[in-house]
C-alpha cells in the first residue's frame, strides 16, 4: 500500500499542489497547482481534448464504435441563467444531508458516517468514522479503548463488532460516539444543505438576482445543444465536449484534492438516436476505462461499477462508474475517477419543456410539475430542442451519454499511481532507496532535462544549446547544480522521463546520453538527432 502522507508531502515539496491561500492558515477544499501541478494538469487536459476532441477522426468508426460519429467543444460560462439550474434539478434536488456535532462543532455528510459498535461489560457504543478512514477497524478500536478508559494490555476485554455500518442504518444516534467527540450523543438530526454556491449578479443584490456557480459543465452544453447544430454541421450521433471549472460547496472536503470545493470537469454530452443509446453507452464506458489505463493507471488499481437498479436515477438505463483505489481509501475499496450516464432525453426535454417531476416512474412520459396557481412551476425554455434527421425526415429528442471525469481527481490518481520508491546506484555506484514520480511521458511536466556532467571545458556551453533547442519542442529544463547523480534524482521526483548529459565524448564525437527515468538505461544519441528520439518516445 503506497502511503498517503508520502504522496502529500512531495506533491507539496516538489510544487505539484499548494493549499490555497495558505498563508493565511488555508482554506478547506481549494487547492493551488505549483509548477510542476499545472503542467500536469495542462498535459491532462490537453491529452483529454486532444484523445476524445480535436484528435477524434469522424470518418473512421473506431475503437468499437457502433458508427462514425463527430466531436465538437464548446466553453461556456460558470453562471448562468437561474433558470437552469431550476430544469436541471439542480435548485430542487442537488443537495447532500448533513449532521452537526453538538461537541466538536465539526460539520459531515450523514451518508459518510460509518462505524462499529464496540463492547465492554455489557455496555454497548457506536463509534463512528468516516467513511474513507483508512485502518477503520483500527481507529474503532482505539477511540473504543479511549471511551472505555482501557489500557493496550486489557485490549481483549472489548468487543468489536465485524460488520461496519452507517450511521443512517441504526435506529437512534443516542449511543453513537461522533469522529471528533468524547461523549455519546452530540449529532444533530440530518439536514438538507444544497451544494451550489450562490452569488448575485449586479448591484442592488436581491433575491431575484440571486443565481449560482455552476456545479457541473454539463448544462452549458444542453442549453448550447441547438446553437451547435444551428452553426455547425454537425449531425446525430455526436459528442460535445468541455473543460472546465465547477464550484460545490461540499460539506466535508477532504482527502486532498479527491473531494474539492472548486474542481475541473471534463464532460462529453454524446447525442445519438434513443434506439442506438444502450450500444453508445457501452461504447463510452469501455472508451473511457481504456484511456485511463492507456496513460499509465494499473488494470488491477481500476474497477467499473455498473450501479445497481436502485442507485439509477430516474431518467437512466445505466449508469457506470470507473473507481480507482487511491491510497487514502481503506483496503479494497475504491473511489469514483469518472461517472459514465445514460441521460435518456431527461435534460434536452427539461430545457425545452421545463422540469421533469422526480416522482415519475422510469420510462414513463414527463410530467411538468404544477404550482398553486396551476401553472408549470420550472417552465423550460419553451425552445424546441428536438432534432430532425435529414436523411429519415425522423424528429426525435437525441439520447445522451455523459461521460463526466473530473480533472483534479484524474491528476490525484496519476500522482498515486506514479509515487514509487525503488532503488537506484549513486554517484559511487552504491544502490540508494529513490522515490521516483513514474507518470507517462505525455503527462510528465518535464519532459527533459539536460545536464553538462561537469560546469566546466565546454560542457555547459553545449548542454545550453541542446536545451535551447528542445525547449522549443517541449518543457525542457537545465541543471548544472551539484552532483549529477543529485540532479537524476531531483528529475525522479519530478517524474521528468528523460535526462540528456553532456560529457567528454560529447565534445569528441557529439553525441549525448539519455537516461530513462523508469528503466534506468542509458544509451548514446547524435546530438542532432534528441529532438527526434524524445518526441517519438514521448507520444508513443
Ligand atoms: N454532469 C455529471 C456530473 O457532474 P458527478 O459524478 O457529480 O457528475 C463528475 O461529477 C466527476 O466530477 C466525478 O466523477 C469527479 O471526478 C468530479 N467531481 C465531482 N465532485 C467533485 C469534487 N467535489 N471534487 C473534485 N472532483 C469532483
Amino acid at each position: 500500500m503506497k502511503s498517503m502522507e508520502k504522496i502529500v508531502s512531495l506533491a507539496k515539496r516538489r510544487g505539484f499542489l499548494f493549499q490555497s491561500s495558505e498563508i493565511y492558515g488555508g482554506v478547506q477544499g481549494f487547492w493551488d497547482y505549483g509548477p510542476l501541478g499545472v503542467e500536469l494538469k495542462r498535459n491532462l487536459k490537453e491529452a483529454w481534448w486532444h484523445d476524445m476532441i480535436a484528435g477524434h477522426n469522424e470518418l473512421l468508426a473506431s475503437q468499437g464504435a457502433p458508427s462514425q460519429f463527430e466531436m465538437v467543444g464548446l466553453d461556456c460560462t460558470i453562471i448562468m441563467h437561474p433558470q437552469v439550474w431550476k430544469c436541471s434539478g439542480h435548485y430542487d434536488l442537488f443537495h447532500d444531508h448533513m449532521v452537526d456535532c453538538r461537541e466538536s462543532k465539526k460539520r459531515y455528510r450523514f451518508d459518510q458516517l460509518r462505524g462499529r459498535w464496540v463492547e465492554y461489560r455489557e455496555k454497548k457504543i457506536f463509534v463512528a468514522t468516516l467513511a474513507d478512514v483508512e485502518h477503520e477497524l483500527d481507529e474503532v478500536r482505539r477511540r473504543g479503548m479511549k471511551y472505555f478508559k482501557l489500557r493496550n494490555k486489557d485490549a481483549e476485554k472489548l468487543s468489536v463488532s465485524n460488520e461496519s455500518l452507517t450511521v443512517d442504518q441504526l435506529d437512534s444516534t443516542a449511543n453513537v460516539l461522533a469522529p471528533d467527540a468524547k461523549t455519546l450523543d452530540t449529532l444533530t438530526e440530518p439536514r438538507e444543505f444544497n451544494l451550489m454556491f450562490k452569488t448575485t449578479l449586479g448591484a442592488l443584490g436581491g433575491e431575484e438576482d440571486a443565481t449560482f456557480l455552476r456545479p457541473e459543465t454539463a448544462q452549458g452544453i444542453f442549453v448550447n445543444f441547438k446553437n451547435v447544430l444551428d452553426s455547425s454541421r454537425v449531425r446525430v450521433p455526436f459528442g460535445i465536449g468541455q473543460v472546465g471549472k465547477s464550484f460545490r460547496n461540499e460539506i466535508t472536503p477532504r482527502n486532498f484534492t479527491f473531494r474539492s470545493r472548486e474542481f475541473e470537469q471534463m464532460e462529453i454530452e454524446f447525442f445519438c438516436h434513443p434506439d442506438q443509446s444502450s450500444d453508445w453507452y457501452r461504447y463510452w464506458r469501455d472508451r473511457r476505462l481504456a484511456w485511463y489505463t492507456g496513460l499509465g493507471l494499473s488494470t488491477e488499481s481500476l474497477i467499473m461499477r455498473e450501479h445497481h437498479l436502485e442507485e439509477l436515477a430516474h431518467y437512466s438505463t445505466g449508469t457506470a462508474d470507473i473507481e480507482y483505489a487511491f491510497p487514502f481509501l481503506p483496503e479494497g475499496e475504491y473511489g469514483e475517477l469518472e461517472g459514465i450516464a445514460h441521460r435518456g432525453d431527461f435534460d434536452l426535454r427539461s430545457h425545452m419543456e421545463g422540469k421533469l417531476d422526480p416522482q415519475t416512474p422510469k420510462g414513463q412520459r414527463m410530467e411538468v410539475e404544477l404550482g398553486e396557481n396551476g401553472k408549470p412551476k420550472h417552465r423550460g425554455s419553451g425552445k424546441d430542442l428536438t432534432y430532425r434527421d435529414e436523411v429519415t425526415n425522423e424528429k426525435y429528442v437525441p439520447h445522451v451519454i455523459e461521460p463526466s471525469a473530473g480533472a483534479d481527481r484524474a491528476v490525484l490518481a496519476f500522482l498515486c499511481e506514479a509515487f514509487t520508491e525503488d532503488e537506484a546506484p549513486d554517484d559511487k555506484g552504491n544502490l540508494q532507496t529513490r522515490t521516483v514520480m513514474k507518470l507517462h511521458p505525455r503527462l510528465a511536466p518535464i519532459k527533459a532535462a539536460v545536464f553538462p556532467l561537469v560546469k566546466k571545458d565546454g560542457m555547459p556551453e553545449v548542454a545550453k544549446e541542446i536545451y535551447g533547442e528542445l525547449k522549443q519542442k517541449f518543457n525542457t529544463f537545465y541543471d548544472e547544480k551539484g552532483a549529477v547523480g543529485r540532479r537524476y534524482r531531483r528529475q525522479d521526483e519530478a517524474g521528468t522521463p528523460f535526462c540528456i548529459t553532456v560529457d567528454t565524448e560529447s565534445l569528441q564525437n557529439k553525441t549525448v546520453t539519455i537516461r530513462d527515468r523508469d528503466t534506468l538505461n542509458q544509451w548514446r544519441v547524435p546530438i542532432d538527432q534528441v529532438a527526434d528520439e524524445l518526441g517519438s518516445r514521448i507520444n508513443q
